[in-house]
């Protein structure tokens, strides 16, 4: 194996579990994280897993001279890029401070690497590029079109890579476009500890399973599913881990932009999701109905065949380890990190 990989928001909830996964591959990798989003306490804990020292640096992607220092030297063949902002409703109140994070500093990103040479990339997209009115499942090549200023910035920088590979045959990137990622590492050292109200589904129901939270509020129950409420296609995020590994691997024998969706290919409602959390924790999880939220879907879920034909990936754990493994990383942490 050449270089380490550069991995710009390592420390947050998928650069954590993509840590473990690449260095269990055998990839020396380098973690640069300004801990805006996440906790130095991660650190400690990728240490117990991978029983190593972990390298770390505390520094902006809007920072072009710490760029250069860590990618000039050489050390760096690659990079995977999740340093971002992610939530979608803070998106639509403050659109300035997602267009600049998330694509002004991945356009410093991409200066720095193509100042220093280091042309070999991973970035999180997502399933939110793809337009509400495509049908499922969704493939590569579904109709895109972004609901919010956040999945916009996803859109931009999926447009910005392709322009780049278009003008320099040096590039071979991956854009991943991950569906619902949720669960933790098994040990459960590490795990997604949102601040604040959890916007997602999973780490909802997880803190009214521990008691932290009185009900879920289901958001509809009048969509057109089997059981009224929202499908989608949760992921686990150690598989979504290992689609990383898979796609650096893809990435040392063919250049150019590659578009994959990481997902399992099946969609679960949010009152299967529910069920099966309760199997999980073994209480019961109280609920209520409400209206549906607003930019939702009823169902969105991959089109797996690209992933498995090219990364030769495929997502391997149930429904059932999702919710047992964010359970033991909640049982262990209840305050996450904190
Ligand atoms: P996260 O917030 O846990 O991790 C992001 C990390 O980036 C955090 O550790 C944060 O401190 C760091 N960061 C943010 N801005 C930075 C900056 N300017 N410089 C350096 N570090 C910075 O989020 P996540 O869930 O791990 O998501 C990772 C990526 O995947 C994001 O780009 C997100 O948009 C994308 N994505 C996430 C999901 C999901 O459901 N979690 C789905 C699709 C796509
Ligand atoms: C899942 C289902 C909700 C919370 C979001 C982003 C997307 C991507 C992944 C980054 C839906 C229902 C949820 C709750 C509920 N992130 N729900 N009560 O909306 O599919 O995707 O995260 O790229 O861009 O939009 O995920 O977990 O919010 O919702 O009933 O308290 O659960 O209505 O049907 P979503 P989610």
């Amino acid at each position: 194996m050449s270089g380490k990989v550069l991995i710009t928001g390592g420390a947050g909830y998928i650069g954590s579990h993509t840590y473990v996964a690449l260095r269990e591959a055998g990839f020396a990798c380098l973690i640069l994280d300004n801990f805006s989003n996440s906790s130095a306490r991660v650190l400690e804990r990728l240490e117990r897993i991978t029983g190593a020292r972990v390298d770390v640096v505390d520094a902006d992607i809007n920072d072009a001279k710490a760029l250069d220092a860590l990618l000039m030297g050489g050390d760096i063949d690659s990079v995977i890029h999740f340093a971002g902002w992610k939530a979608v409703g803070e998106s639509s109140q403050r659109p300035l401070k997602y267009y600049d994070n998330n694509v002004c500093g991945t356009v410093n990103l991409l200066k720095s690497m193509q100042r220093c040479r280091v042309t070999k990339l991973v970035f999180s997209s997502s399933a939110t590029v793809y337009a509400q009115e495509a049908s499922m499942p969704l493939i590569e090549s579904s109709p895109r079109a972004a609901t919010s200023p956040y999945g916009r910035t996803k859109l931009m920088v999926e447009e910005i890579l392709g322009d780049l590979c278009h003008t320099d045959p040096s590039w071979r990137i991956a854009a991943l476009r991950y569906f619902n990622p949720v669960g933790a590492h098994a040990s459960g050292l590490i795990g997604e500890d949102p601040t604040g109200t959890p916007n997602n589904l999973v780490p909802f129901i997880a803190q009214v399973a521990i008691g932290r939270r009185e009900r879920l509020t289901i958001f509809g129950d009048d969509y057109p599913t089997a059981d009224g409420t929202g499908v989608r296609d949760y992921v686990h995020v150690l598989d979504v881990a290992e689609g990383h590994v898979a796609a650096l691997r893809y990435l040392a024998d063919n250049p150019g932009l590659i578009n994959v969706n990481l997902g399992t290919g099946r969609g679960t409602s949010v009152l299967e999701m529910l069920r099966q959390y309760e199997l999980a924790c073994g209480r019961a999880i109280p609920f209520a109905i409400a209206a549906r939220r607003q930019g939702d879907v009823a169902s969105c879920w991959a089109d797996i065949a690209k992933a498995r034909e090219f990364l030769r990936w495929q997502a391997t754990r149930s429904i059932a380890e999702m919710c047992a493994d964010s359970w033991r990383w909640q049982q262990l942490n209840p305050d996450g990190y904190r």
